[in-house]
């Protein structure tokens, strides 16, 4: 049998990819094996959202090659819809496979075994208009399954090279998206998290218009499916309607993940997001009305390009002004090709990282805070995986809101269970008996 190792970078979606790649190899009769071994072929589904991420594809693909000089390596993703031809010239690859052709991989695979010669299978991605259907049923957590329904881009942020790479936005059919839920449910997986490039902009590009809301309506009458998250979005999407349409179907998950990235309307302007602070906040007051103390979390990029002491103070204002659960605060990272990468006033590593730094102990604090509430209070938790910490056993898992609980003793994953939320155990999990 032959052995075969995956190795992914980048953003949930790649990983639903390569998850999707591994089964059609192990459906072509491959052995799946870590990326640490020797094998056969070697696939790096690669990124490109910054010139590190770049570097670690190529990284990547070198230590493949050097693992067994004679495998068949198989470069796909962002890094090569954008790099392909270099790649070509290097000759490390034997098979270059573009974005939106990774449904194809084993008949390339099987392409080059017969012509034995480097398969290059790319399309210009900015003209695609179909959604490619990759399937899986099966991923590498066991309570929670990330699916992909939507790709491409139309925003062109200015520090962001994902349109180029992943093309326009391009939506995923009901009934496909339908089928692998149910096949994933049947697997055992009682919650869904939806993600996409661009999901906010699900269904815009088919003629009959479908919601992303109709999307989470639909899936809310699967039997057996418990949880229904939704991945990033942006805050345009958030109105009334779709708020009150979410609220009334029970098995989704109220926690919002919108997507910031800075909080001054300066930088907002200069990184070429199409809202302000001020209706960014409308949209979080709009959440909170509806909702009974629901999630809100974001990214923030600190350190863009031309970011002053006074605009950082405005960030720093503005996300304690919301009060986050959570945040995923990034330094800025230049990509090569972006309008940001040429901008006036490159803020330097260290400040980046200062800023970095202040915005996460504010983080901790809003993170705090929120978590407390449940001093007291049932909540329901799906539960993940046992672990020990300082020698004592525990089950964690999370809350619709995705609080970390931990529960004292040895309890059956992938169950949901009422518990009653009795402190804190550290900085980033809840007690609960
Ligand atoms: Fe990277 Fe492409 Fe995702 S650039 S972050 S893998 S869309």
């Amino acid at each position: 049998m032959k052995k075969c190792a995956l190795h992914n970078l980048g953003c949930k979606v790649n990983a639903y990819e390569t998850e999707a790649m591994q089964e059609q190899l192990q459906d072509a009769g491959y052995e799946i094996v870590s990326f640490e071994e020797k094998a056969d072929v070697y696939v790096i589904n690669t990124c490109s959202v910054t010139n590190i991420a770049d570097r670690k594809s190529r990284q990547m693909i070198h230590r493949a090659r050097r693992m067994n000089p004679e495998a068949i390596v198989v470069a796909t993703g962002c890094y090569v819809q954008a790099f392909a031809e270099d790649l070509l010239a290097e000759g490390t690859v034997d098979i270059i496979l573009g974005n939106n052709q990774k449904g194809k991989l084993v008949e390339n695979l099987e392409r080059f075994e017969a012509e034995q010669a480097t398969v290059t299978c790319m399309s210009d991605v900015l003209r695609e208009k179909d959604f490619e259907d990759l399937w899986m049923s099966k991923t590498a957590e066991h309570t929670r399954a990330f699916i992909k329904i939507q790709d491409g881009c139309n925003q062109f942020c200015s520090y962001c090279i994902i349109p180029y790479t992943r093309g326009r936005v391009r939506s995923r059919r009901p009934e496909e998206i339908l089928r692998e839920v149910n096949a994933l449910v049947k697997e055992g997986y009682q919650e869904v998290v939806l993600t996409g490039i661009l999901l906010s902009a699900y269904g815009v590009d088919f003629e009959e218009k479908t919601s992303l809301l109709e999307i989470v309506q639909m899936l809310n009458e699967v039997e057996g499916l418990e949880r229904i998250r939704l991945g990033s979005l942006e805050p345009r999407v958030i109105t009334e309607d779709f708020l009150q349409g979410l609220k009334e179907t029970e098995k989704f998950c109220p926690h919002f993940h919108l997507s910031l990235q800075s909080g001054c309307d300066e930088t907002l302007a200069r990184m070429n997001r199409h809202y302000t602070t001020g209706e960014y906040l409308d949209k979080c007051r709009m959440i909170r009305e509806v909702f009974d103390h629901p999630a809100i979390t974001t990214d923030v990029i600190t350190g863009f390009a031309g970011e002053t002491e006074e605009e950082f103070a405005a960030t720093k204002a503005f996300v304690e002004e919301v009060g986050f659960f959570e945040m995923h605060v990034f330094p800025y990272s230049k990509r090569k090709g972006t309008k940001a990468e040429k901008m006036p006033g490159q803020v330097t590593e260290a400040v980046k990282k200062a800023r970095s730094r202040e915005l996460l102990v504010l983080e901790q604090e809003m993170s705090d805070r929120f978590r407390s509430y449940y001093i007291g209070k049932e909540v329901a938790v799906l539960l993940e995986e046992c672990v020990e910490i300082e020698g004592k056993k525990y089950t964690l898992g999370h809350t619709c809101e995705y609080v970390k609980v931990a529960l004292a003793g040895e309890w059956d994953a992938n169950k949901i269970v009422t518990v009653r939320i009795t402190g804190k155990l550290d900085a980033d999990k809840m007690l609960a008996e």
